[in-house]
């Protein structure tokens, strides 16, 4: 089953069009990495899988069902750590993720237990300082937090390691493999490449505005070796990464 379905969707911001009619499959029970540079559409494309944007145009399926903004069921089935982190930063990392747990509809006592759990395993018990108050690294992780409570069946994580430490970003993985055993998917964005090529099963790379321009396993990498394209043969992401989105080569005289 495919756990995400994106058919020509489109997202234009005023005049100018950030996603440009792209359509991709998910399946369920993986780790997928959705990639591209900078400004080619990534986190508008999120915000439009999440609710957080209105498309302009196309069709999004999660979990077999039609998806809107309106979707109050199924958004309950989905976790989302956008690239804007949603935080209400008044508030201090148990307050807001007791709200964040009612929101879903867990019950209080479930709440408390998983608030728990979850600052004690990420080091956020000092309750002393509000969100506002916290390093990036601390709101990240308070981010991601709020996106597990509920043990989502679909996962969105806009560049979940950015700025986390390393025994963060283990545990992170650590839980993000729990979830897919389980059947669950996670759809993720990452320039860090080496992490992708460990984590996920599926990649699909794009390019402005929101062009899909290669989908592909990429557990082929560690194991048989090469991928080919364009009669050309990768032996790991990053150069098949550049070749489709553009390497250059920039000489500064002054450097
Ligand atoms: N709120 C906005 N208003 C206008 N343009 C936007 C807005 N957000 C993103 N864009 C534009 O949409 C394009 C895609 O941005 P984004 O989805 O953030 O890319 P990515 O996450 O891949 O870096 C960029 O050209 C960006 O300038
Ligand atoms: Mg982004």
């Amino acid at each position: 089953m495919d756990a995400i379905r994106i058919e020509n969707l489109v997202k234009k911001y005023g005049g100018v069009t950030a996603v440009d009619g792209l359509s991709l499959s998910v399946p369920a029970g993986m780790v997928f990495g959705f990639l591209g540079p900078n400004g080619s559409g990534k986190s508008t494309t999120i915000g439009c899988l999440t609710g957080l944007l209105d498309p302009t145009a196309g069709n999004i399926q999660i979990l077999g069902q039609r998806f809107t903004a309106e979707s109050a069921a199924l958004k309950r089935r989905m976790g989302v750590m956008p690239e804007t982190l949603g935080l209400f930063e008044p508030l201090r990392a148990h307050e807001f993720l007791g709200f964040v747990g009612r929101m879903y509809g867990l019950e209080e006592t479930t709440t408390r237990k998983r608030v728990g759990e979850l600052l004690d395993a990420l080091e956020l018990t000092d309750g002393s300082k509000t969100l506002a108050e916290y390093s990036t690294g601390m709101r990240k992780r308070v981010a991601f937090a709020a996106a597990v409570i509920h043990a989502p069946e679909v996962l969105f994580l806009d560049e979940p390691f950015e700025s986390i430490d390393p025994a963060g970003v283990a545990l992170m993985k650590q839980w993000l493999h729990r979830l897919v055993e389980q059947g669950r998917t996670v759809f993720m964005t990452s320039h860090v490449l080496e992490t992708v090529e460990r984590l996920c099963q599926e990649v699909a790379i794009i390019a402005a505005p929101g062009k899909l321009v290669w989908h592909g396993d990429i557990t082929t990498f560690g194991r048989e070796g090469a991928i080919s394209y364009d009669g050309k043969e990768f032996d790991a992401l990053e150069p098949l990464f550049l070749h489709l989105t553009g390497e250059k080569h920039v000489e500064l005289g002054w450097l």
